[in-house]
């Protein structure tokens, strides 16, 4: 039934009324996808792109449409969608015809973007064929390549300058995640492809928290960024939170891309919801995407690797490579990192709290070091003692342990055991060193 207060029936009379009727030929009105009233994605389309039989795009420019007030919308201080009308144009070098697509972008009664156009019926596969470019541009973020693309966060992309270099590893495990990513898209690819298999591959890190995780992945998608390929990073931060589909729409985007992509993917455990678990695995396996040819490397993280399922971790190909991140193993790390922290404040007699740094995450170093120079900075003291030091790292210690206590009487407690005492245990200082 018409009904004149529907948004798309209004402009289809409006294009029946105005338009059709300059066209002397047999025309089609459609819905199309708003990529195509993006002034950004439209921006990578390029001249003479050709979309069949001869036919090329030769440019668009804005249409008069007495409907709609036309207004440019901006995101992340670029010009983006497009409200009002475009004319397409189309030109056959060869025998110097053209056509023209009329496209005109508005919203629905609902707030949802409403986009139709009116092109010549015969050249219905020519405007799909262009509709399609502007739909993979959009979907893989061209505009934003030279960043790392985020799919399911507040913001489209982000920028990254954190290196390998600032990462403190144990050597061997960081030269084998390293190694692991680049044979992977130098030649795994391609052995993947003749052995007829799809081009994914799918590492975890796994570790507690503020063992650097998050750092080493910025450091990855940097390095990547640098080599060309295109990063996706999946943020749980919208307020849809860790929702599967937004695993699988990044995979989508992966899979469209023209280069070598690798998908972030943070706290993979909080993506297991039971509803979507099978959905999940399937992803997983890579049978419910496509592949893009040059390949693409899913890298997660988490610091709960028991709460993925089993069917995860333990079926060989859908995880393909776990590595521990471990806390600070080595006196070496754990005082390269220290001196980072304290810069220009570093005196060699803090070398003596670096045993005390062992089997502690990287954050709890750096934590260390910040607290110590803002007690002396706040106690208006040029310089950094080492009791400023080793209050710095009593106190933090003590937090831990405090809190630990707390949950550990709280569970008691909520077991019905009384407790006695608080168990609390301070770091002893003696005349030859620290235990702890
Ligand atoms: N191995 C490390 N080398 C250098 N700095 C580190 C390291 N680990 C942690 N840090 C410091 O601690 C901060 C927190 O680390 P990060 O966020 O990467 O930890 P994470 O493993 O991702 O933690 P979570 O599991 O809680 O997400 C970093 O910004 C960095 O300053
Ligand atoms: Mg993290």
């Amino acid at each position: 039934m018409f009904n004149p207060h529907r948004v798309y029936e209004q402009v289809g009379q409006w294009l029946q009324r105005t338009y059709i009727p300059t066209q002397k030929q047999d025309m089609t009105i459609t819905f199309a996808s708003s990529a195509c009233s993006n002034l950004e994605t439209l921006h990578y389309i390029p001249a003479q792109y050709a979309v069949g039989d001869g036919w090329v795009y030769s440019g668009y420019e804005q249409a008069a449409c007495d409907l709609i007030t036309p207004i440019t919308l901006f995101q992340d201080k670029k010009a983006g969608r497009f409200i009002g009308a475009l004319r397409f144009m189309f030109a056959h070098p060869d025998t110097n015809e053209t056509f023209e697509v009329l496209l005109v972008s508005t919203w629905n009664e609902h707030h949802n973007d409403l986009v139709m156009v009116c092109f010549p019926t015969k050249y219905a596969t020519h405007w799909i064929t262009f509709e399609d470019e502007c739909e993979r541009i959009q979907s893989t973020g061209m505009a934003y390549q030279r960043e790392v693309f985020v799919i399911g966060g507040v913001h489209r992309s982000l920028k990254t300058t954190i290196t390998l270099d600032d990462i403190h590893l144990p050597p061997d495990l960081k030269t084998s995640i390293i190694n692991d990513v680049d044979s992977f898209f130098e030649k795994g690819a391609t052995i993947y492809q003749e052995l007829n298999l799809k081009p994914f591959r799918k590492i975890l890190l796994a570790g507690v928290p503020g063992t650097g995780k998050t750092m080493l992945c910025s450091a990855l998608a940097n390095r990547a960024l640098k080599k060309g390929l295109f990063v996706i990073y999946v943020s749980g931060s919208s307020i849809a939170g860790s929702e599967f589909w937004k695993i699988h729409r990044a995979l989508e985007v992966a899979s469209n891309s023209d280069k070598a992509t690798i998908v972030l993917v943070e706290e993979l455990d909080t993506y297991m919801h039971e509803e979507t678990r099978a959905q999940m695995l399937n992803v997983l396996d890579g049978s419910e995407t496509p592949m893009n040819p040059h390949g693409t490397m899913l890298i997660a993280t988490t610091n709960y690797p028991e709460k993925i399922d089993n069917r995860v971790m333990k079926r060989p190909g859908r995880l393909d490579r776990i590595f521990i991140i471990p806390e600070m193993t080595s006196e070496a790390d754990a005082e390269k990192m220290l001196r980072q922290y304290l810069g220009k404040a570093w005196r060699d007699e803090y070398r003596e709290i670096v045993p005390e740094l062992l089997n502690r995450p990287g954050a709890f170093i750096r934590e260390v070091a910040l607290y110590a120079l803002t007690i002396a900075a706040y106690q208006h003291s040029n310089e950094l003692t080492l009791e400023i030091l080793e209050e710095s790292l009593d106190s933090l210690i003590g937090q831990i342990e405090a809190k630990e206590n707390f949950l550990s009487n709280r569970r008691d407690r909520e077991m019905g055991l009384v407790v006695q005492g608080n168990g609390r245990r301070r770091r002893q200082n003696n005349a030859n060193g620290n235990n702890h």
